[in-house]
């Protein structure tokens, strides 16, 4: 099943979401969802809170960055109840778009490792650390379960000029390709 996605304006985006149970039910289809959405619309992760679902989980899906880099070939994986223990290494400048805010794109700094542990879809732990673009969309998907959009790391200036695109896309006057919710 496709999700319509919410977009910037909707109050879900600022919300903290909530662990998910081990055993839960629907969360079999929940993944198979997120991902499903996520090819519908060309993005290479999706957190829950993105399509309603105030829940702890995001899927990633590299593949299509491949060209970018070759390790991102087949780098597919569901994250649920991650939690990030740590940040490392010298920040760096990646140009960041996001399903939630269309038509936007702008250079974020983060740092470069990121060290987290998290379940599989299968509910098997892992503790793992990502660098490079690995490391970016993981990132960028965590921030979605805190309630963070990456044009909150941006400088006020550049905010500000986005002000009135940010605007619009909260009133759904935006052109996108994919099935979108927005405010009211
Ligand atoms: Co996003």
């Amino acid at each position: 099943m496709i999700y319509p996605v919410y977009v910037f304006g909707s109050p879900i985006l600022r919300k903290k979401a909530k662990e998910i149970e081990e055993g839960e039910e629907g969360l079999s289809e929940l993944v198979e969802n997120l991902f499903e959405t996520m090819y519908a619309s060309d993005g290479v992760g999706l957190a829950a809170p993105q399509v309603g679902i105030s829940k702890r989980i995001f899927v990633i899906d590299a593949s299509p960055m491949k060209e970018d880099d070759e390790a991102l070939e087949g780098f597919k994986k569901a994250f649920i109840n991650p939690y990030i223990i740590d940040q490392t290494g010298e920040k760096w400048p990646f140009n960041e778009g996001c399903l939630s805010i269309p038509t936007i794109r702008e250079d974020v700094e983060r740092p470069a490792e990121v060290e987290i542990e998290y379940y599989d879809e299968n509910f098997n732990y892992h503790h793992e650390t990502f660098s490079g673009i690995k490391a970016r969309i993981i990132q960028h998907e965590y921030d979605h379960l805190e309630g963070v959009l990456f044009i909150d790391k941006i400088s006020p200036l550049k905010k500000k000029l986005l002000k009135s695109k940010l605007m619009s896309i909260s009133k759904g006057k935006v052109d996108v390709e994919y099935k979108i919710k927005f405010p009211g």
